[in-house]
């Protein structure tokens, strides 16, 4: 833990939205009167049928969250039609391609007109609300279009990320039950094409295998690369826009249907489709937008996430454009050209907000700072950090190098669940500590616990909890409420357990620490060891699988495999290539093994759970400290295991 402060700056002050003082005072009215805080604040977006009743929300039984429950809204109508009278000729999106000689800038006019005709387009081939609709697109504008369209009908999408696989793809097409898919002939990052449409060809047959059939595939021409066609089934994306109206009207929601599925790994079996609604989660991802990045009306703002994550949705999409901000979309990598295009982009299209995560920071500082300082970065004004614990090496180089002492940092801890940001600091009112989040927003009520879910105070270290509810939280995980009961609520009676390990400090300062449940944190990047085991586990040589993190210089976590083959199958430099193959076949890349290691046996208790304690340790090379093994069923096995670990040293 870093002991260092770096007070308010100046400059950050007098222009911020909210001071040290305001953030007092609406903290305090937010937990005390939280119907009386909502209730004002939940009209920053216009609504159709105001609300009359604000928060109606608890954390036992079934977990029943409503949020302004009795008003009618529309999402895309907040994040297009209410700006056009005043600000329709203003950017709504840059576009920066993979090529840095490719960039488009979208009005909110013009993306009224996408939006309407996509809607419509959609509507044509029967997609009603309530429908859903899988979103599998490479980072260009239309994938905003797409979640918009879907806002706009009330059809819920669920945008996968276009890194996953056909098997994972097809594993989110079938829990949805998704019968229309919007994808791209092929994205482009880093100068290479990534097979889009080939991929949804081959899930669309595995979905098909387990009875759920798409019916149609809109799809984008952004190579014109070759691909496969299935008459009546495929359809020009630009054809289908060029044969519909150009208005479209918004349907009226009520603020509790669903607006998005985002699909995320927990610590057990299939990654879950955590749930959104319309108006909570729109009050709460516009005002974070606006309040964590102090945004100015005019400014630029960029987040290099992708849409596929829920970054994308809140910080790319939907805050920013409810805001009338002008928000920038990426399309490539941080280090194609080379490591300095981070930079170039925000001289380029003087970016004055800039949101990234922890693991490009640490591999661009590793690139030098000769990249950074061939740019000027002189529009840049505030700097932000999402996805992992940033360690302070890497946020001071950040603060110092790339913000030349200028810019604060706002580090903020959230998740897919929670919607939008949940602890971080307020550029004008919070001083900042290297590696600390912070404080929490305006709503949030965090707690530490011990394991017996015993209520810490002061300093300590404990398992975070959220006590109450707040508007932009998950309100299920689709078609699966018990689980999402039994995921998030049932660890501690009463709370929503994050899964997350956290010290507070004497200040009241919370400093994320990681994840205390089986889910690895791998560049940013969220993923469930079970699901790394299970894709193992299903190569025909594979017996037995346990998969660890262990700390990784640039990737925060690294996935560390221990493999038991099949009796008489010889663990060979071949196959280990072979099992990262397969795995990232089954998952896609973000999920390739950086270690794997051939076990004859994995450290089980006599009752045959495996000890993961131990496997972790000696990951790490830790070994010395591995505690009692004396209620292992056969102890000799963890001799083996140190002899052959593949991390010594
Ligand atoms: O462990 C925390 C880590 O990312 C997890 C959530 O992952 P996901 O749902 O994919 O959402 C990522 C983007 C919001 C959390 O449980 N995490 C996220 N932000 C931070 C963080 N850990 C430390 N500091 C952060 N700022």
């Amino acid at each position: 833990m870093s002991s260092k402060v770096y007070p308010v700056s100046k400059s950050a002050k007098t222009r911020a939205l909210i001071d040290s003082d305001k953030y007092q005072k609406w903290y305090e009215e937010s937990i005390e009167t939280p119907d009386k805080f909502w209730g004002k604040h939940g009209k920053r977006i216009d609504w159709f049928k105001p609300y009359t009743k604000v928060k109606n929300t608890s954390f036992k039984g079934r977990i029943p969250i409503k949020w302004f429950e009795d008003g009618l809204t529309n999402v895309s109508y907040n994040c297009i039609d209410r700006h056009l009278k005043t600000h329709g000729e203003r950017v709504a999106i840059i576009w920066e391609g993979d090529n840095p000689y490719i960039d488009k800038k979208i009005t909110y006019n013009e993306l009224y007109d996408h939006v309407c005709r996509l809607a419509n387009v959609l509507k044509k081939h029967g997609v009603k609300k309530g429908d859903r609709v899988t979103i599998y697109m490479p980072m260009i504008p239309e994938a905003a279009y797409a979640m918009l369209a879907c806002a706009r009908i009330g059809a819920i999408h669920s945008v996968v990320f276009g890194g996953f696989s056909p098997e994972a793809l097809a594993g989110r097409i079938v829990d949805c039950e998704s019968t229309f898919v919007i994808t791209c002939d092929e994205g482009v990052r880093g100068g290479k094409p990534v097979p889009l449409k080939e991929n949804t060809d081959i899930a669309i047959d595995i979905a098909a295998k387990n009875y759920v059939i798409v019916h149609n595939v809109l799809v984008v021409r952004r190579t014109g690369g070759k691909i496969g066609w299935a008459p009546g089934r495929d359809h020009w994306y630009h054809q289908e826009m060029a044969s519909v109206k150009p208005d479209c009207p918004p349907v009226k929601m009520k603020a509790e249907d669903p607006l998005f599925i985002l699909y995320t790994s927990g610590s057990t079996g299939k990654p879950k489709g955590v749930m959104h609604t319309t108006g909570g989660y729109l009050v709460y991802a516009s005002m974070t937008h606006e309040y964590v990045f102090d945004y100015h009306d005019g400014e630029i703002y960029w987040c290099t996430a992708d849409v596929g994550w829920v970054t994308g949705h809140s910080y790319i999409v939907y805050g920013p454009l409810a805001n009338c901000a002008t928000t920038l979309m990426f399309e490539g990598i941080p280090t194609f050209p080379d490591q300095g295009r981070f930079w170039e982009v925000i001289d380029k299209h003087k970016v004055n907000i800039f949101y990234t995560a922890p693991t490009a920071i640490r591999s661009l500082m590793g690139a030098g700072d000769e990249f950074v300082k061939r740019s000027e970065r002189t529009s840049l004004r505030l700097l932000g950090s999402v996805g992992e614990p940033i360690n302070p090496e890497a946020w001071e180089w950040y603060y110092h190098t790339v913000g030349e002492a200028r810019c604060q940092i706002v580090d903020t801890w959230w998740q897919t669940e929670t919607g939008g940001i949940m602890i971080t600091p307020l550029p004008g009112a919070t001083d900042l500590k290297p590696g600390s989040a912070t404080r929490p927003f305006f709503g949030i009520k965090p707690e530490l616990v011990d394991a017996e879910g015993k209520t810490l105070e002061g300093a300590t270290d404990g398992n975070l909890c959220i006590t109450d509810s707040w508007p932009g939280q998950a309100r299920s995980v689709y078609g699966d409420h018990d689980r999402y009961i039994q995921t998030y609520f049932a660890t501690y009676k009463g709370k929503y357990f994050t899964g997350d390990g956290c010290r507070r400090d004497e200040d009241g300062y919370y400093w994320i620490t990681g994840r205390v449940d089986d889910v690895l944190n791998v560049s940013g990047h969220r993923l469930g060891t079970a699901e790394v085991e299970s894709a193992l586990v299903s190569h025909h040589l594979v017996s037995e699988a346990a998969v660890v993190g262990y700390p990784h210089d640039i990737k925060g976590q690294g996935i560390y495999c221990y493999v038991t083959l099949m009796a008489d199958v010889e663990g060979t430099d071949q196959l280990r290539k072979e099992l990262v193959a397969h795995v990232r076949t089954e998952i896609g890349p973000i999920a390739t093994p950086d270690k794997i290691q051939f076990a004859a046996g994995l450290p089980k208790t006599r009752s045959g759970k495996i000890m993961r304690r131990i496997l972790r340790k000696i990951a790490e090379d830790d070994f010395g400290a591995l505690g009692d093994t004396s209620t292992l069923a056969d102890p000799a096995v963890v001799d083996e295991l140190i002899e052959n670990r593949q991390n010594k040293k």
